[in-house]
């Protein structure tokens, strides 16, 4: 293989991505924020920031899809005689002598140098504040005098993403600004129902000012080389309409060897209605000026960032694994989890593939993204399952997806993807498991919304069982309404119209009879769970009803839904297979085989091992599983998106690394370890590090959507990295199937399945009021423990008991 390129490497000391060379393939991004007040970066220092939404609460402006690409976002220019740069290499592009982004956890630090100075900029969103900070530090590293000018440039977005993007006639005209000493404010439709405004600090008086970006970058420039920087003068001017944006003009002299601090923050304030204004016109700046002086000087910064970092180590010692394997230990300790928080905290919708104004957050995707994030704040994943729940419609059904705002079910996409419901059974059993809370299970959870509605969680539960029994087809497989996981799998739309979308278009005109094998696999892994739970909370008549329809279900399966070497996919609206060897192309799909082994239909008959054989034989290739095979060569009316997408791309036979941990959890609960891990290493960064680097184009230190499949123009090449449920699938089978440490009822069951060649790792886990060191010795073997001790004594089975306090515990396998 060729010497590929590299830009970067892991910093595993400090929890580091360390990137070496500005012009990535592609924009390599981090999140600031954990709660409410939100930042993407990029290794330029491009992005924007929000308040909870990215779509209703933008702050500030960021172009999509742009030439060049990854335009806006927070600029320092340096004016240092006639050469103009920045730290971070864009806008200006001016070569660095030095350039340097390192991107931790929730925090990202950049650094250049040019000519003898050094600009570092440290950004990171505080713990539970609305604000952005931007400590700058700037460095004389040269034997002479340097008198530097330096300009800041932020440029705000009038508030709703979308309508920022194509309202012109209004949006020219409404904005407004206040500038008050070293503060720059936004209050654009502040004067009317706005109770929110934005300001841009620096902690420091400023020699000059612009809040009018066609004054500040003159009409035909960039922000390369905007007018105001490059003839090194503010124009002080105040912005009427137009496009508002912040700029601070400071004059900066530093001996050589001296260097000098600068406190920039950006920040969010919300007023009640009776106190918005200071006096007519004026909007009242207290809550701005009181948040500054928390973060007003660089020691308060530092402690706000040792606070921060002080977060992510409590956060990232709840699990621990040391196998003396960096590029695991790294992603688990480290990536993997923080990946799983950010998933969390945006569902699907702001990243750099996703504009954060098409979709918010999933009904099924938030349920899956909780259990690779409920072992670190079980707090916050209760309430999560309290507003998604929430959504949901007295039959069962539910909203596909809700703003994070407003928490309310948004209809854009409407609902009636059918495998929604059995999400919520997935994602509220791993948090008892996770914490013993069963009083979740009482909380009173209204309808869509509606006071008055409420009813138990439990009841939600139940209901979301039901909606699935209640929806069964032609072969008693589970109905698959608008689409199941596969939102491409449109069998009810049948659409020759351009203009339809795929999600929402539905033949109703002669019922809808297509059935979905992955949802009949989820059905019964879900169906057990319940099954579990009735049984533990004594609902025994419950359980056994359930316990029922799971077998029925495990008998369509077999009798319907078997082809003779895997698992089919669906039934066609015509009752026709899919997924099937007699089919002309995509003759067997990833996900029925995933749900279908990890429910272990058949495994008796044989059907389980097959059906992993299969994957081997057909769907896996150098950078992974495929989704389906052989790709969709043309577009199939009946089938929907899927085969609108060309061969090899996204769910037309891409590698979607979000279904791969599926059929991995299928081999590990088989106990074939050495498939499992081979097939895990594949998708894991660190272990695809050198070809991430230019193949593969997205960021190496978190997994993405999508690769390309063996059937794409180029397999291999990444695309739309960060936020997707593989970050918390890959936890899941990671923590739970691989390295085998599983949060039960009561207690941690140990089941690891391994390749032949593991070697002894211990795992720390604070697991509720109870902290472990548990040593697995595999002595060779790909599953099975042998014997377990718990403080020195033998425990029966492979379950530890809980109890709380410290414990060691020894397993042989
Ligand atoms: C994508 C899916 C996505 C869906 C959301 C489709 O175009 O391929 O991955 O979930 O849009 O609306
Ligand atoms: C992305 C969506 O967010 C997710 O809900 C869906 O399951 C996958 N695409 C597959 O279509």
């Amino acid at each position: 293989m060729e010497q590929q390129k590299r830009y970067g490497h892991f910093d595993d000391q400090h929890r580091e991505y360390v990137i070496t060379d500005p012009q990535t393939p592609w924009p390599w991004i981090n999140y600031l924020g954990n709660e409410d007040f939100f930042s993407l970066i990029s290794n330029t220092a491009g992005g924007y920031s929000f308040y909870k939404d990215a779509k209703f609460r933008r702050i500030t402006r960021y172009r999509y899809n742009n030439v060049p690409m990854d335009n806006g976002g927070r600029y320092f220019y340096v004016k240092d005689g006639d050469t103009v740069w920045n730290p971070g290499w864009k806008p200006s592009k001016t070569p660095l002598d030095f350039y340097e982004c390192r991107h931790g956890m929730s925090y990202t630090r950049i650094t250049g140098r040019k000519n003898g100075v050094e600009a570092s900029v440290l950004f990171f969103v505080p713990l539970k504040k609305w604000a952005e900070v931007q400590k700058l530090t700037l460095s004389n590293q040269s034997n002479e005098t340097k008198n530097l000018k330096l300009f800041s440039f932020e440029e705000w977005c009038l508030w709703n993403a979308a309508t920022d993007m194509e309202n012109f006639q209004r949006n020219f005209s409404t904005g407004e600004v206040e500038i008050e000493g070293s503060t720059i404010y936004h209050k654009t439709e502040y004067r009317e129902r706005r109770n929110h405004y934005a300001f841009y600090h620096v902690n420091t008086p400023i020699q000059g000012f612009d809040t009018d970006r066609e004054t500040f970058v003159g009409l035909y420039n960039e922000f390369a080389n905007p007018d105001a920087v490059m003839e090194g003068k503010p124009r002080n001017s105040h912005a009427h309409g137009w496009s508002p944006i912040a700029s601070h003009y400071i004059e900066v002299t530093l001996a050589p060897g001296e260097s000098k601090d600068f406190v920039f923050l950006l920040g969010y304030i919300e007023n009640e209605q009776d106190q918005k204004f200071a006096a007519p016109q004026v909007i009242n700046k207290d809550k701005a000026q009181a948040l500054i002086a928390e973060l007003n000087t660089t020691e308060k910064v530092d402690k706000a960032f040792a606070e921060l970092n002080a977060y992510w180590d409590a956060l990232l010692n709840i699990y621990k694994v040391k196998t003396g394997n960096d590029k695991l230990d790294r992603m688990v300790n480290i990536w993997n989890q923080y990946q799983c928080m950010v998933t969390f905290n945006f569902s699907r919708s702001a990243s750099f593939f996703e504009s954060g104004v098409g979709r918010g957050m999933g009904f099924r995707d938030s349920n899956q993204d909780l259990v690779g994030f409920v072992h670190q704040i079980p707090p916050r994943a209760r309430q999560r399952i309290i507003d998604i729940a929430s959504t949901q419609f007295p039959d069962g059904g539910c909203y596909h997806q809700y703003q994070p705002l407003t928490k309310r079910g948004n209809n854009d996409i409407g609902g009636g993807f059918n495998d929604d419901p059995c999400w919520l059974i997935f994602g509220t059993v791993a948090y008892i498991k996770e914490t013993g809370d069963f009083s979740i299970l009482d909380e009173m959870v209204p309808f869509d919304n509606q006071p008055g509605s409420e009813v138990t969680l439990f009841e939600h539960l139940k209901i979301s069982m039901d909606h699935v029994i209640k929806n069964l087809g032609p072969h008693m497989l589970p109905l698959i309404g608008r689409a199941d996981w596969n939102d491409c799998l449109n069998l009810n739309c049948f659409s020759w119209d351009p203009n339809e979308s795929f999600q929402t278009t539905e033949n109703v005109s002669e019922g809808t009879k297509a059935e979905s094998l992955m949802i009949a696999g989820l059905f019964v892994v879900t169906g057990k769970d319940y099954v579990a739970l009735c049984k533990k909370i004594g609902k025994d008549a419950e359980a056994e009803r359930m316990q029922q329809a799971v077998d029925s279900m495990i008998e369509a399966v077999k009798k319907h839904g078997w082809d003779g070497e895997w698992y089919l996919r669906a039934y066609d609206f015509y009752g026709r297979k899919i997924g099937s060897n007699e089919c002309e192309e995509a003759k067997i799909f990833i996900e029925s085989q995933g749900w279908c082994t990890m429910a272990e239909i058949g495994a008796d008959e044989g059907m389980v091992a097959k059906s992993l054989d299969s994957c081997k034989k057909y769907l896996e290739c150098e950078h992974g599983m495929v989704l389906n095979n052989p790709a969709f060569t043309k577009y199939i009316y009946e089938y929907g998106e899927i085969s609108s997408y060309p061969e090899g791309y996204k769910e037309n036979a891409g590698i979607f690394c979000h279904n791969n941990p599926w059929v991995i959890i299928g081999e590990c609960i088989a106990g074939r370890g050495n498939d499992a891990w081979s097939h895990y290493a594949k998708i894991l960064p660190s272990y695809v590090e050198e070809k991430y680097q230019t193949l593969h184009k997205v960021e190496p230190y978190v997994n993405c959507q999508m690769v390309a499949g063996k059937d794409a123009y180029k397999p291999g090449e990444g695309k739309n990295s960060w936020l997707t449920g593989t970050a918390a699938w890959m936890w899941y089978t990671v923590s739970e199937f691989i390295l085998g440490i599983k949060p039960d009822y009561d207690g941690i069951r140990i089941d690891p399945c391994l390749p032949e060649t593991a070697t002894d790792y211990t795992v720390q886990r604070k697991f509720r009021e109870a902290d472990y060191e548990i040593t697995i010795h595999p002595n060779g073997a790909q599953k099975g423990v042998k014997s377990i001790t718990l403080d020195g004594q033998p425990v029966a089975g492979t379950v530890i008991p809980y109890s709380a306090g410290k414990h060691t515990v020894e397993v042989t396998m």
